[in-house]
């Protein structure tokens, strides 16, 4: 190939990712681990996900809602939204064989992405709180916007938890919107209702 014209490729290669990382406004601070969120590697992400281990543990959770746009009315569609957790025993639970960020967000986990009416479902249990006994239990969530980087929001905590403290209450910021939530039995399942709200809370977000 000739020199010039490779130069001149490399150059325009350059500048179109350039252009690109322009394009996506930097918001919500610091998130490290927020990467994972791209891990879902030949998954096809849909509106409803399954985590692994769901069948094998109990209480089964149905965790659900709708993600709205920043005015908190518009259905926002295209959001992906990546959760992982612990195991009934408070571990983030490894094969040993995990690349990337499963290794210390261990392999339950899951990914969705909105449908046209900003619908989100992910099935799996209640985490176990960490094996120290302080941090009550949680589940980590990560948003991705088509226009934003991803950046994290509240974890889901657990309304009837005695660890959830009234001071670590206080610590929240409601990144997203409350994620304190009740479960309500079911049958099988313990639905987990939670709207999120994107960018409410979210520093740089406008
Ligand atoms: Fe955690």
């Amino acid at each position: 190939m000739n020199k010039r014209f490779l130069i001149w490729v490399l150059f325009l290669t350059f500048s179109l990712c350039n252009a690109q990382n322009r394009n996506v406004k930097l918001v919500g601070g610091s998130c490290e681990g927020c990467e994972a969120i791209f891990e879902y590697q030949d998954k096809v992400l849909s509106s409803i996900d399954t985590l692994p281990l769901f069948n094998d543990n109990t209480p089964k959770l149905k965790l659900s809602g709708i993600v709205f746009e920043k005015d908190g009315i518009t259905p926002a569609k295209n959001v992906i939204i990546y959760i992982y957790q612990t195991n009934r025993r408070g571990i983030y639970q490894t094969k040993g064989n995990e690349k990337g960020w499963a290794r210390r967000h261990g392999f339950i986990r899951g990914w969705v992405k909105t449908n046209a009416k900003g619908e989100y479902t992910f099935f799996t249990f209640r985490p176990g709180a960490y094996p120290n006994r302080r941090a009550p239990e949680h589940i980590h969530v990560t948003i991705k916007e088509p226009s934003k980087n991803a950046y994290y929001i509240d974890d889901f905590m657990f309304e009837d938890d005695p660890l959830l403290s009234n001071s670590i209450r206080d610590e929240l910021n409601n990144r997203g919107g409350s994620g304190i939530v009740l479960p309500k039995k079911n049958g099988q399942v313990h639905d987990v209702s939670r709207n999120l709200i994107l960018g409410l809370n979210i520093p740089n977000y406008n």
